[in-house]
């Protein structure tokens, strides 16, 4: 029996890491001939995760520029795809989520006739500028895919709701599946300024703000609303291990730069982030991961947008939408930090998505569309 080729496709941080248990479970299983194509989007951000995973990269496209545009990174992806897609005929091509690696690599696998499956598939926020340009980019690789998996069953109600093609599996997010080995309660930080840290006397905020939405007074709004929490707050700690993007730096080095108890250190690899929550008081955030990662953990999150694609811990009351205006994150953090009921409800470990199961379930729905299984895996169910 001729293994599937399955060519997995990613190039910044969070699709490593959550394409990394996937790959590993491919690897591990005879029916499938795993490899990997790197775009490079990003590149210390994404070597680190290659290097904590054990992740060899069987192409690397090396796109990154500094300051790149969005058109810059898909037509690099688009035409630095072409040969490698020539040369290595995969069967699937998976991408995930919705970067502008994901739709470009997904659209690269369309012009060459190549079937696509899509990780983390169903998210909405049904606004097309929010998150910008990720909505579109989820969108419009899910009109290309075959197979769509998706983390919860919100997602796929959104995609039933779209009336897409394909079939559509419900397995949980890979991101739980990562997170099986790297939170460690013995673990030991490599970062001095994290090992320095009293984590029971001091009450640590992690905080990250990277999204493109949030670029200038957004971003600005964040980072005073964090100089003020701090300045009111003795026994706050406040880490941000900051984006590389230079207009991310920018602004949070002019803004928290040189504050007492504002630590702002250089993006750390995946084991310390999540080491890091795990010990953290409360997490702020406009990431994506961190919205799935911190409940799971049993930490509450303020969430510095305007909207979620994450609805399913919002509902669960772990995670809250504090907007990016000073005064409403200020509010909200205040809160946290002053009321102890108001803490109480919202610290408690909730897993909407994800029971550490994803990826045997993505392998398994690729084994049966290709005939190698004789049933669809089941559903991926929440407990909360
Ligand atoms: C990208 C994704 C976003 C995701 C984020 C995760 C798009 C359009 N955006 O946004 O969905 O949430 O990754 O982090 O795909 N840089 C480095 N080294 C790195 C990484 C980035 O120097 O390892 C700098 C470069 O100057 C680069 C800039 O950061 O031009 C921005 O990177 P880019 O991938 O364009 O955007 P992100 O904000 O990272
Ligand atoms: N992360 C990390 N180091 C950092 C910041 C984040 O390893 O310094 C991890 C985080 O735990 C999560 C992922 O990166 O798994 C989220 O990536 P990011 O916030 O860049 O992107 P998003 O999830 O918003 O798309």
């Amino acid at each position: 029996m001729k293994p599937i080729k399955v060519m997995s496709v990613f190039g910044t941080r969070p699709e490593a890491i959550k394409m990394a248990p996937l790959v590993m479970h491919l690897q591990s299983r005879p029916e499938f001939q795993s490899i990997c194509c790197l775009t490079g989007q990003h590149r210390e951000m994404l070597d680190s995760v290659m290097q904590i995973f054990r992740l060899k990269a069987d192409y690397d496209l090396q796109i990154m520029q500094t300051r790149q545009t969005l058109s810059s990174i898909t037509s690099r992806t688009l035409l630095g795809m072409e040969s490698v897609l020539e040369e290595a005929k995969p069967d699937l091509i998976l991408v995930h989520g919705d970067t502008s690696t994901t739709f470009a690599g997904a659209l690269a696998a369309f012009y060459h006739k190549i079937p696509v499956g899509h990780v983390e598939a169903g998210l909405r926020t049904w606004d097309k500028y929010s998150p910008y340009p990720e909505e579109m980019n989820r969108t419009l690789v899910g009109d290309i895919a075959e197979l769509h998996f998706c983390p919860t069953q919100n997602n796929r109600d959104n995609l039933l709701r779209e009336g897409l093609r394909g079939e559509m599996f419900l397995t949980g997010n890979t991101v739980i599946d990562a997170m099986q080995t790297t939170v460690r309660p013995d673990y030991v930080f490599q970062t001095k300024a994290l090992n320095d840290l009293d984590f029971t006397g001091r009450r640590v905020i992690t905080l990250t703000c990277h999204r493109r939405e949030n670029y200038g007074k957004p971003m600005e709004n964040v980072m005073q609303a964090v100089k003020t929490l701090v300045e009111r707050h003795e026994d706050v700690e406040v880490v941000y291990p900051v984006h590389l993007s230079p207009v991310v730096r920018e602004c949070a080095f002019g803004i928290l730069g040189g504050l007492p108890r504002v630590h702002l250190i250089d993006p750390i690899d995946v084991e310390e982030m999540h080491n890091l929550m795990a010990r953290s008081y409360l997490v702020m955030t406009d990431s994506g991961g961190l919205q799935e990662e911190a409940p799971a953990l049993g930490k509450p999150v303020l969430v510095l947008r305007r909207e979620t694609e994450r609805p399913e811990a919002v509902r669960a009351g772990t995670v809250r939408l504090a907007g990016v205006e000073q005064e409403a994150i200020l509010r909200h953090a205040e809160e946290l930090l002053t009321d102890r009921e108001a803490y109480q409800q919202m610290a408690r470990a909730v897993n909407p998505y994800g029971d550490g199961h994803a990826s045997e379930r993505i392998a398994d729905a690729i084994a049966w569309h290709f005939g190698l299984r004789p049933e669809r895996p089941a559903d991926f169910t929440a407990s909360e």
